[in-house]
């Protein structure tokens, strides 16, 4: 397999987690709700009832989180910040006592040498928005824009990289069509609203992160996924157009001044809440695109499924992961190929990927992982591999940090370099976690050599 080593040598090497995955502390300093505390409370909503209640606890010990990443080597830490605490009632009173929080946390790990990677929306949207309409409401769009200019003008003399939204796919699709995560709709028009006030909210928000920090460098973060048929059937093929559309060029298209992709539209039958000079504002120049990802889309036709009538299917003996997830790295270089070549992509990050295992603390004390090395060095292989195609990827960032609230499988899913027995909140890294710092460590040194 190809070596990480061969990733050019100021490659940046980073860990990534959400607020609601880890913060815990709902009901502290003044945080109020966001849709995912009402959404975990909702019967069958979340595996084991679970809740972000008290998550890994990281409200309170963010200074030993800071440690492991120390421990861990990693130059950049992208995180989120939680909407519900800085600007509660989602518009109007800012709370002083969670732009602190998030200004401390900026502090200290300045003071440790990692580079703060914030992400303004990672799903957890104040309740009080969701009240009044949530995404599907023109309205969020520009509250987002004016809570993410209080938060640049606050912390933008230290932190200068940016993202406005985290996959907002999985807030449109997810959350107002398939219900699966808050909150919880399975609405085509409201799905096809909120992905449209989504980008909006981020073209108004990277004018606003601009004109507070004159030096930022501002991108978004998207789950993009290689699709392709499961056979060479027409249904099939022409599914795995329609699912493409569905993951990538609706997502995409916008974002590159492109407008929304025909065939989506007419798929989707709804017509869009457009207002003029919105298309601009959407395809507002990026500094970075970010790419969370996990597995391919191998697609069927589904033709009495829901939109986009296209289903994903494993194919028999593959391997997958405890999130049933099909294992498949060249999927990664294919979709960072994608963004350079028909996106013309000029700095790109990964910003998630990693893989859930039920891992457990061995009698020796140690949390041994062999199956998540193997994922992590077959995509950092990945990764390589497209670098070698001229993709400009500049750095990786491995979900994640530790183990936290898998969204609608709770607790279950462990995706963490680091193990957290929830009852005590001890962390123990685990294999690959020590993996990871040696990559890091070795790909610092050789580059350090050859300099
Ligand atoms: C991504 C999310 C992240 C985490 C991983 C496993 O879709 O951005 O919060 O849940 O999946």
């Amino acid at each position: 397999m190809t070596s990480p080593f061969a990733l050019p040598a100021d490659f940046l090497w980073g860990v990534a987690t959400a607020s609601y995955q880890i913060e815990g502390a709902a009901a502290e300093d003044g945080r109020e709700p966001s849709i995912w505390d009402t959404f975990s409370r909702v019967p069958g909503a979340v595996a084991n009832g679970d809740t972000g209640d008290v998550a890994c606890d990281h409200y309170h010990r963010w200074r030993e989180d800071i440690a492991l990443m120390k421990q861990l080597g990693v130059d950049a830490y992208r995180f989120s910040i939680a909407w519900p605490r800085v600007v509660p009632g989602g518009s109007g009173r800012t709370n002083e006592a969670g732009l602190a929080f998030y200004d401390r946390l900026t502090d200290a790990l300045l003071e440790e040498g990692i580079t703060p990677f914030p992400t303004l929306y990672h799903w957890d949207l104040p309740q009080a928005l969701q009240d009044r309409g949530g995404w599907p409401v023109r309205e969020t769009a520009e509250h987002f824009a004016s809570y993410a200019s209080k938060v640049a003008e606050r912390l933008g003399d230290r932190v200068k990289n940016w993202a406005t939204l985290n996959e907002p796919l999985c807030s449109a699709w997810i959350g107002h069509l398939e219900g699966a995560m808050a909150p919880g709709l399975t609405d085509i028009e409201a799905a096809v609203r909120a992905s449209y006030h989504l980008h909006l909210g981020h073209g108004l928000a990277v004018q606003a992160i601009r004109a507070a920090v004159p030096d930022a460098q501002v991108g978004i973060v998207n789950n993009l996924t290689h699709c392709e048929p499961a056979s060479d059937k027409e249904a099939d093929v022409a599914a795995a157009v329609r699912a493409d559309g569905h993951t990538n060029r609706w997502w995409m298209d916008p974002l590159h001044g492109r407008g929304y992709p025909q065939d989506m539209l007419e798929l989707y039958g709804v017509e869009l809440p457009e207002q003029q000079g919105d298309l601009r504002t959407i395809a507002e120049p990026l500094d970075w695109l970010g790419l969370n990802y996990y597995f391919r889309n191998l697609v069927a036709d589904d033709p009495g499924g829901a939109l986009p009538r296209a289903r994903q299917v494993v194919p028999a003996g593959a391997r997958r992961t405890h999130m049933d997830w099909e294992v498949h790295p060249s999927g990664l270089t294919k979709t960072l190929l994608r963004m350079t070549d028909d996106y013309g992509a000029r700095r790109l990050y990964v910003t998630e990927n990693g893989s859930a295992y039920p891992d457990v603390v061995g009698p020796d004390g140690q949390v041994d992982d062999p199956e998540r090395v193997r994922y992590l060095d077959e995509h950092l292989a990945a990764c390589v591999d497209a670098v070698d195609e001229g993709v400009p990827l500049v750095g990786y960032f491995a979900w994640s940090l530790m183990d936290n609230f898998e969204w609608a499988y709770g607790y279950d899913k462990r995706f963490g370099l680091v193990h957290v027995d929830y009852p005590t909140q001890r962390r123990t890294i685990k294999s690959s976690g020590h993996h990871y710092a040696d990559i890091v460590r070795k790909h610092r040194r050789r580059a350090r050599r050859a300099a």
